[in-house]
Formats: structure tokens, C-alpha cells, sequence
């Protein structure tokens, strides 16, 4: 059965397992910026709760994106199951200083699975991947950004209030 899956699609299973493993990190991505949001939102940051459910929409999009590739090459797409997302906080803060973590991880990911393809002389995935590490380039700048909101600014006074009106507005200018 496997061999005869395996005559449909020039995916080999060791990508078509990656592929599926970056379509779960996607959709983990999604929900933990979704949770983010709702944090925001019950902490009075009105702006970075919409600016973390644009977000999470975004890596909702970035999980489609490898799904549909998954299926377009005759592979199997796994809809996967996320368990384990974070639903507190410490502080505003922390919120930023995890989600510039978890797009630093997704880089780290992709990268791991650009040279998986090139050992693996996979040159079709390669080159659908480069999308994504394009768009990690953006990804980390705005995270890193908004942290950095927080020494330039400061949280004391009224800098909590000024620093989730200032987050939405990061824009990235290639
Ligand atoms: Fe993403
Ligand atoms: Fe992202």
C-alpha cells in the first residue's frame, strides 16, 4: 500500500513527513497567537489582541499554504491535532518575548527543512519553501520590533497604553 501511494507523488516520505510536521508547528503557531490575543484582550490591550488575531489568521494561511502543496503533489496532508497551548501569561511582556520565540523556532524549522531538501535532492520543495523563508524575515522583524518597544517606550506610567497602540503600526520595508 505504501509503495503503491508512493507511485502517485514524487514526495518522498521523509519530506512529505516534514512538510506535515511544518503544517502542525503552523497551526500551533495560530493558536498559541490566538491565545496571545485573548490575553491581550482581558488585560485591557485592545490593539495587540487584534494585532495577535491578525496574526494568528496569518499562520492559519502559512498552514494552508503547506497544506495544499502536501495535496497539489499527490502526498497526504495530515489535519493536525494541537494540544498544549499556553492560555496565561506573565505579563505583556512575556507575550512579546514568547511570540519573537516562536518565529525565531519557525526559521530554525524551516531552515532545518531547506537542507533536509537539498540532501534529499528535492528541488521542487526547496523552491516552494523559499517563500517562507522570505516571509521569516518579516515575521521576526515585527516581533522583534514590538519587543523592543519596551526598553525604547518603557512599561512605567502610561508606556503599557502607548507601547499596544504602537504595536499594530510595525511595518517591515523590504
Ligand atoms: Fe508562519
Ligand atoms: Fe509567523
Amino acid at each position: 500500500m505504501k509503495d503503491l501511494l508512493r507511485l502517485k507523488t514524487s514526495l518522498t516520505e521523509e519530506i512529505e513527513t516534514l512538510l506535515n510536521e511544518q503544517i502542525k508547528v503552523e497551526a500551533h503557531s495560530s493558536a498559541v497567537y490566538l491565545a496571545m490575543s485573548s490575553w491581550c484582550d482581558r488585560n485591557g490591550f485592545d490593539c495587540s489582541a487584534k494585532y495577535f488575531q491578525k496574526q494568528s489568521g496569518e499562520e492559519r494561511e502559512h498552514m494552508l499554504k503547506l497544506f495544499n502543496y502536501v495535496s497539489d503533489l499527490g502526498g497526504r496532508a495530515v489535519s493536525p491535532e494541537i494540544t498544549n497551548i499556553p492560555q496565561e501569561f506573565e505579563s505583556f511582556r512575556s507575550v512579546f518575548e514568547q511570540a519573537l520565540q516562536q518565529e525565531i523556532y519557525v526559521t530554525q524549522q524551516f531552515n532545518r527543512m531547506a537542507a533536509r531538501c537539498m540532501k534529499a535532492s528535492d528541488f521542487v520543495t526547496f523552491q516552494f519553501i523559499q517563500w517562507f523563508l522570505e516571509e521569516q524575515i518579516e515575521e521576526e522583524y515585527v516581533a522583534r520590533r514590538a519587543l523592543e518597544l519596551f526598553d525604547v517606550i518603557g512599561e512605567e506610567g502610561t508606556g503599557r497604553y502607548e507601547i499596544d497602540k504602537r504595536v499594530p503600526k510595525i511595518k517591515y520595508h523590504k
